[in-house]
């Protein structure tokens, strides 16, 4: 006989927390494994991906943990309502005959568990182990009355709804690759505001920068976040540049040239837009074509991964072996490399912000 977690859920898409609780409550639970079981047609939720895609970033997401398993019972049954006591009595009748079941709830479910389908067939089949969600306290009478199991110290940080929208993108790198490969939630949103090829310079420049995050100790998911947002002032066009300029950075305006407005304009609609108030992710977009003195780790990130991304058509792969290992160090060879490009290019990179880049980090004086 084994212990059994159930996490049912629609996982659209799957995140971080989703794989921090399953572990947590199997651990608190001393259960054997947990399996996943992806929601078909749930009776309070619309989906907003196919059911191939959401499986296929589970099964992405889901592919190196051991004891996360994954079970299609409810694609198979595919029920016009696919509710959890059915599903549980499938399972409790063909698979896990002998075993004893736990379903794993967040306090938001516990709230209004009394007015689940079938509720108490359901609960005599498992024991519900619940974990408390912020903004859902529980509701005292259920967890009475149907013997809920409340565990300890399980947070919900993140949500399917952060992900989609572009806030919190805290999921597994194959599945934020899976999301940009196929054009789901938040990338439709960004075809709006960039061309095909600029857009796929984002792509690249994000995942380049979430991997030397996770190489310096820096957060992977917010440096994908702020590599994926850094251009999206790039392509408003001239007349709303300027509009953009006089009214929101007019002193700005003064101090750079019009190659550089799409910093500040990408920090104000990343900010305004998209609703993102992280303050390194604004700062590391609003300066990563200029640079400025004393840049955070995510500017540094940013600002780099811009200029070595592979895309960029040259061969930039010592540059990007050398921010791996140190991104104090790889910067400060992109940050000069990118002033030989633009003196060879006679391009005129002289500007308020790069002075004093420069000024601060190679020691150049004007
Ligand atoms: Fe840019
Ligand atoms: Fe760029």
């Amino acid at each position: 006989m084994s212990r059994i977690l159930l996490f049912g859920g629609s996982f659209d898409p799957i995140h971080l927390t989703h794989i921090k609780l399953a572990k947590e409550a199997k651990r608190q639970l001393k259960c054997d494994v947990c399996y996943f079981i992806i929601a078909k047609n749930p009776r309070w939720k619309v989906t907003s991906v196919s059911d191939e895609h959401r499986l296929n970033m589970l099964r992405l997401a889901l592919e190196d943990e051991k004891d996360l398993k994954i079970s299609t019972i409810e694609y198979e049954l595919n029920q016009e309502i696919s509710y959890t006591v059915d599903t549980v009595k499938y399972l409790k009748t063909h698979i896990f005959k002998d075993d004893e079941l736990f379903y794993l709830i967040g306090s938001d479910q516990e709230q209004k568990l009394d007015r689940w389908y079938q509720i108490d067939v359901l609960s005599s089949l498992v024991s519900f182990a619940v974990f408390l969600r912020k903004d859902y306290p529980f509701n005292q009478e259920n967890l009475k009355k149907y013997n809920c199991i409340v565990l300890d110290n399980v947070a919900d940080d993140v949500s399917s709804t952060s992900i989609r929208m572009l806030h919190n993108i805290q999921t597994k790198k194959a599945v934020l690759d899976y999301i940009a490969k196929n054009n789901l939630y938040y990338m439709e949103i960004l075809h709006s505001y960039l061309k095909d090829k600029r857009l796929a310079h984002s792509v690249s420049v994000a995942s380049l920068a979430y991997d030397l995050a996770e190489n310096n100790n820096y957060s992977p998911t917010k440096a994908y976040l702020a590599g994926l947002l850094h251009d999206i002032g790039k392509e408003v066009g001239k007349e709303k540049e300027d509009y953009y300029m006089d009214k929101y950075f007019p002193l700005e305006k003064t101090r750079i040239g019009r190659w550089c407005y799409h910093q500040f304009i990408g920090s104000y609609i990343v900010e305004h837009d998209f609703k993102i108030e992280d303050e390194d992710v604004l700062e590391a977009i609003r300066y990563h074509a200029t640079g400025k003195e004393n840049m955070s780790t995510l500017a540094k990130i940013i600002y780099s991964a811009d200029k070595i991304d592979p895309l960029r058509g040259y061969d930039s792969s010592s540059l990007i072996n050398e921010c791996y290992k140190d991104i104090n160090k790889g910067f400060l060879r992109v940050l000069k490399e990118n002033i030989e490009f633009f003196k060879e290019k006679n391009i005129d990179y002289e500007n308020y912000y790069t002075s004093r880049c420069l000024n601060y980090y190679l020691n150049q004086k004007k």
